[in-house]
């Protein structure tokens, strides 16, 4: 069964072929982070319209030489509208085309079915799906059925990532750039606090990204006075400082998303704990993980990082199981619209 999966929930236009959820034969993204740099978060309006332009190339890339396909999948939501519908339409019109059967997917599904390329998916299994847009901790007792136990209630980890990036000047998308600096720094620079929350599934970083900002004010206050716009000549962090900032930032989000992942993969005595999404793609995040997964007892299955961001790949991974099982997703508390408000604007 060959399976064509779209996605065009945020700002990646992709597409792939994938054959009997096992081969990857095409994989196309064409990412639009050039166009949204300069905006330091993703702009839905020029997001659609580059969409619009990519979308058709995208497909016949992906299946060029990948033979004739048995279904289209694609994603149904989460994300931002104007985007989605993009994706929608492209693979109504195709399906229509070649008659075949249209499969909608959930963005979130995807993620944790992203992490079948590499292994085997044991359920029940609880899963962590961080990225730009959410902060989702799921507990799954097997395909099509899932429970949301928490999610953020202000910032998404990546959206953390990103604004802290953006106060320090690092640039978007910020999660990939404090991976980078985090590695020459010390993690036990600054204590920022950890926001565990035990009484609740929920995570909250909004008040962890307000301390790094209380914290560069304090020190540097001339440079940070104007918070995310940070005044240039004015004395700021070193390279050093900087890469102690984002190794302490870093440290405390991880923490928190690992500490309260194992804490429900325990609770609920799941045989697996799969996470995914573009902040599993965090080096940090993947050893952290991986090393309390062997300490706890608990098998960690993390995708390699272009599984962990959006692609087409894990949508079609999901038609594959939808098809084959004839099930129907549950997911619910699904929200329309990914928020990417703009931190101090
Ligand atoms: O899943 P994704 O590609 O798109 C959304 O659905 O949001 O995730 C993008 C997010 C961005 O916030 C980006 O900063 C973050 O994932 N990200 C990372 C890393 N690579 C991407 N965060 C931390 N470390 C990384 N290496
Ligand atoms: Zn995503």
């Amino acid at each position: 069964m060959r399976v064509l999966g779209i996605e065009t929930s945020c700002d990646e236009t992709a597409a792939a072929v994938v054959e009997n959820g096992k081969r990857v034969v095409t994989n196309v993204v064409a990412t639009q982070l050039a166009l949204h740099r300069r905006f330091n978060g993703v702009v839905q309006e020029l997001a659609s319209r580059a969409h619009l332009q990519k979308i058709a190339d995208v497909i016949e890339e992906a299946r060029a030489g990948a033979g004739a396909l048995d279904a289209v999948a694609y994603t149904r939501g989460p994300g931002l509208m104007g985007p989605l519908l993009v994706g929608k339409v492209a693979a109504q019109t195709l399906a229509a085309m070649i008659g075949v059967p249209l499969v909608p997917v959930h963005h979130l599904e995807g993620h944790i079915f992203a992490a079948e390329l590499c292994g085997e998916l044991k359920f029940p299994l609880a899963a962590l799906i961080v990225s730009g847009g959410h902060t989702d901790l799921l507990i799954s007792p097997g395909p099509g059925r899932y429970k949301v136990l928490g999610r953020t209630r202000d910032d998404a980890a990546g959206e953390a990532y990103d604004k802290v990036a953006r106060l320090l000047g690092l640039g978007f998308p910020g999660g990939p750039a404090i991976d980078r600096r985090a590695k020459e720094g010390d993690a036990k620079a600054v204590d920022f606090p950890r926001p565990l929350m035990p009484e609740t599934w929920d995570f909250s970083f909004a008040g962890l990204k307000t301390s790094v900002l209380y914290h560069v004010q304090k020190r540097w206050p001339k440079r940070f006075a104007g918070g995310l716009k940070a005044r240039e000549g004015e004395d700021g962090p070193t390279p050093q400082e900087t890469a102690d900032l984002c190794a302490s930032f870093q440290e405390a989000l991880i923490e928190t998303l690992v500490w309260k992942a194992m804490r429900a993969a325990k609770k609920y005595g799941v045989r697996q704990l799969v996470i995914g999404g573009g902040v599993a793609a965090n080096s940090r995040l993947r050893q952290a993980a991986a090393a309390r997964g062997l300490q706890e007892g608990v098998e960690v299955l993390q995708p390699p990082p272009w599984l962990c961001t959006d692609n087409g790949v894990m949508i079609a991974q999901v038609a594959v199981h939808r098809l084959s099982r004839r099930r129907v997703s549950r997911l619910t508390r699904c929200d329309p619209a990914m928020p990417f408000s703009n931190w101090g604007a």
